[in-house]
């Protein structure tokens, strides 16, 4: 008698080797950034989904690689096939994160070649093979410095010249140090292996995570890039009065204000942004008052000492962490946020009281959202002033322009690590 005991099918999935999950994650991710123009934090929550640990980390390192090379990648793409592959299509999406893997993850060609089989999806998989075996065979290697999108080396050689396309190549070539901010200066024995660039800062080499460094439960620190903890420096400290951080959510710039005596007033649009504010200032053990608001409509119920604007940006500057920024910000964009910069800042500029100072500061490389923006506000404002830092407020290295500002360029602090970039204008409303 025949068994009538029903047939197992296999799912393709069982079939598949292992550690299919990290690269499936790397793929949609990259879509979602390529495509869609989601930034990385924003696809993250979707294409890893379900993934935890050292797969979900395994899955950012590779779409974040091969970003980082995608130009260098592409090329070495190129080279090896007569057959064009258009920008959006699968296989190229697929031979992107393997040859990341390979050449700047160094993960064991068999394991990259078995799990990028499967992702061609019915697409040329004989070409994907074929590509893979002779970047192993050939040895093939990527350049000292990964090359920058065209259009935005061309936008950046335009407005800060080619030594500063060069500088940001070599500092996009590898992820960049972490740097802590303190709320107290800490014992000079503690962190042995870190370097101190400024008061109450620390720079640990990079690749550590975050939540396994000493005293992270205790929070008297938080991850800062040294550009990002400029503009607060040049607030001083606040001895009771009163600070309007505007643009405040996730709180690096709230945490060092109040660690430097300011009361605060913490505004910001977005909740879920708010949340990890809030979160921030319970581990820290810090306070502010903190505002869901649209600083398009809202307004302060008073006039206050100081202002610290971190506008919203196309955060071309924090490139080096984020690899996709680049990739997806194209002149539109710059201009959008420029509109909309100069719209807060307008009305930023009614809530100080006489004689009280405004900072304003973008993460951007793009002068339409920093020079420019102050040049026009200066110009419709001609009776407040620009206040250049004084000697010992910022690290020695970082000097203001001929107009006051500053801007952080790849480039400066190299040797050290580099910096994000930054551009901070201290600003002094007239006394009334
Ligand atoms: C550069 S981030 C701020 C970073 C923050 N200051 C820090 O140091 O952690 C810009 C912030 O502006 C907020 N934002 C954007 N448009 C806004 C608006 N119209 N009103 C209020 N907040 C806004 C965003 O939600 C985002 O949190």
């Amino acid at each position: 008698m025949a068994d009538r005991r029903p047939v197992r099918r296999r799912s393709p999935r069982e079939a598949e080797p292992p550690g299919m999950s990290p690269r499936r994650a790397a793929l949609r991710l990259m879509d979602a950034i390529l495509r869609r123009g989601d930034p990385l934090d924003v696809a993250m929550h979707a294409a890893a989904q379900g993934l935890t640990g050292p797969d979900r980390a395994f899955a950012i390192a590779i779409a974040s690689e091969a970003l980082r090379w995608m130009v260098d990648i592409d090329a070495l793409i190129d080279g090896a096939t007569a057959q064009i592959l258009p920008d959006d299509v699968k296989s190229r999406a697929v031979l992107r994160i393997a040859l990341a893997q390979l050449l700047v993850l160094k993960s064991p060609g068999h394991a990259v070649v078995s799990t990028a089989l499967p992702l061609v999806d019915g697409g040329p998989r004989r070409l994907v093979h074929a590509i893979l075996s002779r970047a192993q065979t050939e040895e093939w290697q990527l350049p000292d410095r990964a090359t920058l999108p065209l259009a935005t080396a061309e936008r950046w050689a335009e407005q800060w010249g080619l030594a500063m396309v060069e500088a940001a190549e070599a500092g996009w070539s590898a992820p960049p140090p972490i740097d802590l901010s303190f709320a107290v200066e800490p014992d000079p024995r503690e962190w042995p292996e870190a370097v101190s660039l400024a008061p109450r800062q620390r720079r640990l080499p990079r690749g550590q995570a975050v939540e396994s460094l000493p005293g992270y439960g205790e929070g008297g620190w938080w991850v800062q890039d040294l550009a990002a903890s400029l503009p607060a420096r040049l607030l001083g400290t606040g001895e009771g009065r009163t600070v309007l951080d505007l643009c405040a959510a996730p709180g690096g710039k709230t945490m060092q204000l109040a660690a430097a005596g300011w009361k605060i007033i913490a505004v910001d649009a977005s909740t879920k942004r708010l949340e990890r504010l809030g979160a921030n200032m319970a581990r820290t053990g810090l306070s502010a008052e903190i505002v869901q608001g649209d600083i398009r409509s809202w307004e302060p119920v008073a006039p206050v000492d100081a202002i610290l604007l971190d506008a919203p940006c196309s955060a071309t500057g924090i490139f080096r962490r984020h690899p996709d920024v680049l990739h997806r910000i194209e002149p539109r964009q710059i201009d959008e946020m420029a509109s909309l910069q100069a719209a807060l800042l307008a009305r930023a500029a009614n809530w100080v009281k006489p004689g009280g100072v405004l900072v304003y500061a973008t993460c951007s490389l793009e002068r339409a959202e920093g020079e420019e923006q102050i040049s026009a506000f200066l110009k419709a404002n001609p009776s407040w002033s620009v206040e250049a830092p004084r000697a010992g407020e910022l690290p020695a290295a970082i000097v203001p322009d001929r107009d006051g500002f500053i801007r952080t360029l790849p480039g400066l602090l190299a040797e050290e690590g580099g910096l994000d970039g930054f551009f901070v204008a201290r600003l002094r409303a007239p006394s009334g």
